[in-house]
């Protein structure tokens, strides 16, 4: 009788185990490597077409940061100002600047037939397609009239000349921060402010109120049932923020 199988397949399970491993191995690698792109390193500063500088103009100018990022509460994205935001002042201050030469082909005579197309500013921060990440829902945790400062996760933005990530926006650094979000609130009110510290009372405010809140992955959600008995819970998994 013919065998079924060769004779060499008795082999596969010891040569399949180093195989398995080396495949095991290289996916690690492959997400570990492929699925962090460089772009979303801690310190990545990429050189912009306009040399424009927040420590300027949210530093010593002082403008608030939603004059230019105005849809950060309201929507997902921050977005970046449109040209007409800095002409608001390039109308008049420092028109003749070589430095601002971008600006101005951008704007053309202000019309949209004869501007020259959005400046192309590069990203900076960038969080992978296969994650969802909101502002609205950090800027604005309306219902308990507080909020993550935007200094929480982008540091002194008015003291950067160039704009640069200081948070690795891995997995991990959300979850900290889902599980135990209590640290990290403040009133609504300070949202922009770079320099809010929280005193002891407003910890022990925070704490209570982190307990009200649903982040996905948090682990000690808290629930009040309709007879009034209170349940400690996990919020959504990995659905919350992969979806
Ligand atoms: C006068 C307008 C203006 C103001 C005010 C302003 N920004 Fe910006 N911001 C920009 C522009 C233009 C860019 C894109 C160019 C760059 O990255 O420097 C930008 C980029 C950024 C980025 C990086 C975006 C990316 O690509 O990842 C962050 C973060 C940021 N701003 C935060 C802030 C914070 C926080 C404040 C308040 C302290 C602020 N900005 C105030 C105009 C402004
Ligand atoms: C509220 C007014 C205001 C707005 C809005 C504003 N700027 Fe400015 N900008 C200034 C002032 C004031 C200076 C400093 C002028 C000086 O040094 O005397 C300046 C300086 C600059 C310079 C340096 C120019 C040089 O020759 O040194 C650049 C570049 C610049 N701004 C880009 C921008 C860009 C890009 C935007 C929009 C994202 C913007 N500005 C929005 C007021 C503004
Ligand atoms: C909880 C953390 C967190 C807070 C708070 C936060 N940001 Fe961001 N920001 C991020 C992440 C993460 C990204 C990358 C988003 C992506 O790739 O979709 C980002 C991206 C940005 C960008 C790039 C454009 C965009 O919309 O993706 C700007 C500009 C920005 N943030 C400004 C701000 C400002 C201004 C505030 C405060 C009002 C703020 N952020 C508060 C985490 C935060
Ligand atoms: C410094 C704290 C902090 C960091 C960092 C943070 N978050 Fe959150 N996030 C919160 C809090 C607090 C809430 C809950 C708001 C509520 O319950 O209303 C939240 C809510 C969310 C929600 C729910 C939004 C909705 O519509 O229900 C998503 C999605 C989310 N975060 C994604 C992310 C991702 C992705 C990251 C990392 C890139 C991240 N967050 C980083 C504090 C943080
Ligand atoms: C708070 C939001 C959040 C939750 C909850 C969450 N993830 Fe993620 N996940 C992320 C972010 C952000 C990244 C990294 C995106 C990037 O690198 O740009 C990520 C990356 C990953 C990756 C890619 C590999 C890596 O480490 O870069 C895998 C796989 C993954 N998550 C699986 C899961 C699983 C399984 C769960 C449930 C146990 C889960 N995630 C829950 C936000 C979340």
């Amino acid at each position: 009788m013919a065998l079924i199988f060769p004779k060499w397949t008795n082999d596969i399970p010891r040569m399949g185990a180093p195989l398995i491993a080396l495949l095991g191995g290289f996916t690690v690698f492959a997400v570990w490597y492929w699925m962090s792109p460089l772009h979303t390193d801690v310190g990545y500063a990429p050189q912009q077409p306009i040399p424009y500088s927040h420590k300027l103009h949210a530093g010593e100018l002082g403008l608030d940061c939603r004059y230019c990022h105005n849809n950060v509460e309201r929507s997902p994205n921050a977005g970046v100002p449109p040209t007409q935001t800095c002409m608001n002042c390039h109308k008049q201050v420092k028109v003749g600047s070589p430095r601002l030469q971008l600006l101005r082909d951008s704007w053309g005579d202000g019309t949209l037939a004869k501007d020259g197309g959005p400046i192309p500013w590069k990203r900076v921060h960038k969080v992978s397609d296969y994650a969802y990440f909101t502002h609205s829902a950090h800027t604005a945790i309306v219902h308990k009239g507080v909020a993550i400062g935007c200094k929480t996760c982008h540091g002194r933005v008015d003291e950067m000349v160039v704009v640069h990530q200081v948070e690795p926006l891995s997995m991990s650094w959300c979850l900290d921060c889902h599980n135990n979000p209590g640290p990290n609130l403040r009133p609504i009110a300070e949202l922009t402010n770079m320099t809010w510290e929280p005193d002891a009372a407003w910890l022990q405010k925070a704490a209570e109120i982190a307990l009200d809140l649903e982040p996905p992955g948090n682990k000690h959600a808290r629930t009040t049932l309709p007879d009034g008995q209170v349940i400690v819970r996990s919020t959504a998994g990995c659905t919350g923020c992969h979806r």
